[in-house]
């Protein structure tokens, strides 16, 4: 568990990688129906993901305020999903200080490439040192088909 020294007391809140400290309930009605790029994914799918992942969370007095998530085999490759900072908590370094906290994790340093996807966010990960793809047309995609 990390503290930010740097907030404001009323403003202190810690980052975690503890599994169990982790709010489900909070996390799932977040991205179900607050994320635009989770909207209605099931409480079992949430649960499954987080079971599968290398997971953040920011905290409060106790209680979860952010999260995230490493989708990683811990040696080459991560991708970053499901970032979010509750609305109240929004605007005052969580999310700045979560996603640093997961790109200077010791267990992911060995990684060649960290990527994620953003609808709107690109100023707030430029300023993490994300940038566009350099070579984009080597990347490649591939979604499921849709009936
Ligand atoms: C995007 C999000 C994770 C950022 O977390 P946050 O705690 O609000 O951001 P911070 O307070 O750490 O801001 C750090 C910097 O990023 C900027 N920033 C914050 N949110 C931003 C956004 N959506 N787009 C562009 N810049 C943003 C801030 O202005 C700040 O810049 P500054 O240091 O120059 O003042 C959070 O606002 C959030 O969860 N938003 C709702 C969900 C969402 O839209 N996520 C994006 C999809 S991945």
């Amino acid at each position: 568990v990390e503290t930010d020294e740097r907030q404001p007391p009323g403003n202190a809140f810690e980052i975690s990688t503890d599994r169990a400290c982790l709010d489900v309930a909070m996390i799932h009605s977040f991205l179900s129906t607050s994320s635009y790029w989770a909207r209605g994914r099931s409480r079992e799918d949430v649960e499954r993901s987080i079971a599968h992942s290398f997971c953040f969370g920011a905290f409060a007095s106790g209680a979860q305020i952010a999260f995230g998530r490493v989708v990683t085999d811990f040696t080459v490759f991560g991708y970053l999903a499901d970032i979010f900072v509750i609305p109240e908590w929004q605007g005052q370094g969580v999310g700045r200080r979560l996603v640093r906290a997961m790109i200077e994790h010791p267990r992911l340093q060995t990684l060649q490439l960290l990527m994620l996807r953003t609808r709107d966010a690109q100023s707030f990960y430029t300023s993490l040192g994300f940038i566009s793809p350099r070579n984009p047309l080597e990347l490649m995609a591939r979604y499921p088909e849709r009936t």
